[in-house]
């Protein structure tokens, strides 16, 4: 691959920046992304199967909507999701067409739709531009990325949970440490998690907990004083599915100078964000995966990165050519990819949208939810978390 045109670059970066317009993400500029024929007629499609649905009153979950084993129950989202066959079919659809002229395509046709990606989730994220928003491959490499970009060293101190922490992550955060030197302190945090009920009174005790804690590991360390403390933690836990208070823990971080990192992996498609836009929320960086809770084509998550100074400073694991031309260039060339995900979440997104977004699918998945988790606590014989555990992305 060689670079693609300057300007190309500069357009991209420029269409970003772009405010959006009332939320609409319509592409701007001359980075013009007219919708696919392909593109239409799957989108009908899931159209048509949700009036039908209404018109019958159906409320059976989107079976049709899949691929899956008709033998399966389906539960495991959070895993590595399950594609919903009309983002399958528009995927198998750009990647003919990259395939008819790669050279062009990788030189051209891709960049308009990767933009009309970002503004898309901008607006689903309730932000009035995709400035801050860039896209990775999956969450460890965008979380990765910033862990590096921050060049921690012995002077800085990282803390996070001991026990209630997705294993790839605990494994990250030793193999950084023994690199960078940082000082890192890992404190439990599942005996203050408030599981039977999680008002707002749990979740602040909850809160001056964990900021107890950073204080504590900050007085007891050997050095007296720390150039910065980041706080890296988990939006949604992997297991147990804990939601933690999200806008409240960054809203204390920032209060304190704490600098937040959260692996969001599972929350794009289980939030209502429009209506918890993601840049009230205090967090400076955040991850989410599109291949979850989405059901986009695996390969694809956001990382978002609050602060202008911080855009300046954040790069891809990977230098490659949009390396230094600005944030979104350089995440967005990190050598030859099939970025065949990162142009369906735009579809992704979409059929979310026609579907009724979180709070038509989280209510129509509340009753299967709830015999699920009343059979495993039987069958288990163990407590069922609060249900509000599931609902806000600030809770
Ligand atoms: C909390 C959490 N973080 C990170 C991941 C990994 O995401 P990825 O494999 O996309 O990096 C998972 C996967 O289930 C997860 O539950």
């Amino acid at each position: 691959m060689c670079a693609v045109e300057m300007d190309t670059y500069e357009k991209v970066e420029r269409a970003l920046a772009a405010p959006l317009l009332e939320g609409s993400d319509e592409c701007v500029g001359d980075l013009d992304a007219p919708t696919r024929d392909f593109e239409r007629r799957e989108l009908q499609r899931v159209r048509q199967w949700a009036d039908d649905n209404d018109k019958r009153g159906v409320k059976e979950p989107g079976r049709g909507l899949f691929m899956l084993d008709p033998a399966v129950t389906f539960l495991a989202h959070g895993s590595y999701g399950a594609v919903s066959a009309c983002v399958y079919n528009i995927g198998v659809e750009w990647r003919l067409l990259m395939e008819r002229q790669p050279v062009r395509f990788f030189y051209d046709t891709l960049y308009p739709y990767i933009v009309r990606s970002l503004r898309s989730l901008a607006a689903h994220f309730g932000l009035s531009r995709a400035s801050n928003l860039a896209l990775v491959p999956n969450v460890e490499f965008g979380v990765q990325s910033v862990l590096r970009s921050l060049r921690l060293a012995a002077d800085d101190l990282v803390v996070s949970w001991s026990d209630i922490l997705y294993g790839a992550n605990m494994h990250m955060l030793r193999v950084l440490q023994h690199e960078q030197g940082f000082q890192l302190a890992l404190f439990p945090i599942a005996a203050h998690v408030p599981l039977t009920r999680n008002g707002p009174d749990e979740q602040d005790a909850f809160v001056e907990y964990v900021v107890a804690e950073i204080h504590n590991a900050v007085r007891t360390s050997a050095a007296s004083q720390f150039k910065r403390v980041v706080c890296f933690f988990e939006h949604v836990s992997s297991p147990s599915a804990i939601v933690f208070p999200l806008a409240k823990l960054c809203r204390a971080f920032r209060e304190h100078d704490v600098i937040s990192v959260v692996d969001g992996a599972h929350a794009l498609g289980m939030f209502a964000w429009r209506d918890t836009p993601l840049d009230a929320m205090h967090v400076d960086f955040y991850v989410t995966n599109a291949h979850k809770w989405l059901c986009n084509l695996r390969g694809a998550a956001v990382l978002y990165v609050a602060s202008e100074e911080m855009l300046r400073q954040v790069r891809p694991l990977v230098i490659s050519w949009g390396f230094p031309r600005g944030f979104q260039s350089s995440f967005i060339w990190t050598g030859t990819l099939d970025y065949t995900p990162f142009i369906t979440l735009w579809a992704a997104l979409r059929v979310f949208d026609l579907l009724g977004g979180v709070k038509n699918l989280g209510a129509r998945n509340k009753a299967p939810r709830a015999i699920c988790m009343t059979f495993c606590s039987r069958a288990l014989q163990l407590k069922c978390l609060h249900s509000s555990f599931w609902t806000e992305a600030s809770s």
